[in-house]
């Protein structure tokens, strides 16, 4: 996300709500047509490795997708500099989540070709951040509320949740953000995430009290605990303070808070994460994050593969 400044982002979002009918199967174009994306998973996911695809097709373009590391040479010692270089002579794009941080960088390193971070290890996961971003833009323009100035409480595993590394340095392109950050104090946002949101003139403030932290929210961004990240015992004596649920929202929100998680959530009953009992709140905008996530990906590429003009053009020319 360090690659992007406000008014990048912007005209980001303005090319994504160009998108929008497309990725609602209203309209059609083809302007990717011929193109190859490599979608290569090393690690499981359902959104993020779905709707990157699916934006690519309905784009006009090919995918070639991968999940895991069985379907590559790399489990005969192969690098990742040899991968990166040799598929990039296949592809067009490459899309890679990775287990460990850095190893997306490492893949961009080797190539001429774009190369798209889909989440590495406990590092970022930028398209999420971005398409959260665009989603809280068009929940607060249809709130009549404007992204500066706003209280935003982050909750759950703020130390290994990657999207929320990449959100909250994406926020702080806005000016005077008020945020909460509620943890278990043995999964924190790092340090020096926490330095360069204050520097930027924010305030921050970090609770062990969800009831305490969410009062005052204009957004509370949950998270689920990344366990496969970490040692079981450093999971013990948290839970369960840490969960999401109607009740607590009705106790401590206004009618106007949105509430938002990147998914998956653990959805079982008594977890410490978002609760199923809030699916019909419309505060709840779980739903309205993933389908903001084809127009926002589908946007993303044409940006990187220098397209984005023709969507327009395409548009003029078939009198949309
Ligand atoms: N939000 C997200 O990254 O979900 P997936 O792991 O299913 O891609």
């Amino acid at each position: 996300v360090g690659q992007f400044s406000r008014d990048s982002l912007e005209q980001l979002f303005r090319i994504t709500d160009i998108m929008q009918p497309i990725a609602r199967r209203q309209k059609v174009t083809r302007i990717l047509e011929g193109a190859v994306l490599a979608n290569l998973f090393f690690e499981a996911s359902t959104r993020t490795r779905i709707s990157f695809g699916a934006a690519f097709c309905r784009l006009g373009g090919s995918v070639c997708d991968t999940t895991g590391f069985t379907f590559s040479s790399m489990t005969k010692g192969e690098s990742i500099y040899d991968t990166s270089r040799v598929i990039s002579g296949y592809a067009d794009a490459l899309v890679v989540r990775h287990p460990e941080q850095g190893a997306v960088d490492e893949f961009a390193r080797a190539t001429n070709i774009p190369v798209i971070n889909g989440g590495d290890g406990p590092g970022e996961h930028p398209s999420q951040a971005i398409l959260d971003l665009y989603t809280i833009q068009r929940e607060f323009s249809r709130l009549g509320k404007l992204v500066d100035g706003a209280h935003i409480v982050m909750v759950g595993d703020l130390k290994y949740g990657r999207t929320v590394h990449s959100l909250i340095k994406l926020l702080a392109l806005y000016r005077n953000l008020r945020f909460t950050l509620v943890a278990p104090s043995t999964l924190e946002m790092p340090a020096h995430i926490l330095e360069r949101i204050a520097r930027g003139g924010h305030v921050v403030e970090q609770s062990t009290s969800l009831a305490q932290g969410l009062k005052g929210a204009d957004i509370v961004y949950a998270t689920r605990i990344q366990k496969e990240r970490f040692a079981d015992e450093a999971i013990e004596g948290y839970t369960p303070d840490f969960q999401i649920n109607q009740a607590l929202i009705d106790s401590t929100c206004s009618a106007d808070t949105i509430v938002m998680h990147p998914l998956p959530r653990d959805g079982r009953p008594g977890a410490n994460d978002l609760s199923t009992d809030l699916n019909h709140d419309p505060r709840l905008a779980i739903f309205r994050q993933t389908d903001n996530g084809i127009p926002v990906r589908m946007a993303i590429f044409a940006t990187l593969l220098g397209v984005e003009n023709q969507v327009q053009h395409s548009m003029r020319d078939a009198g949309w």
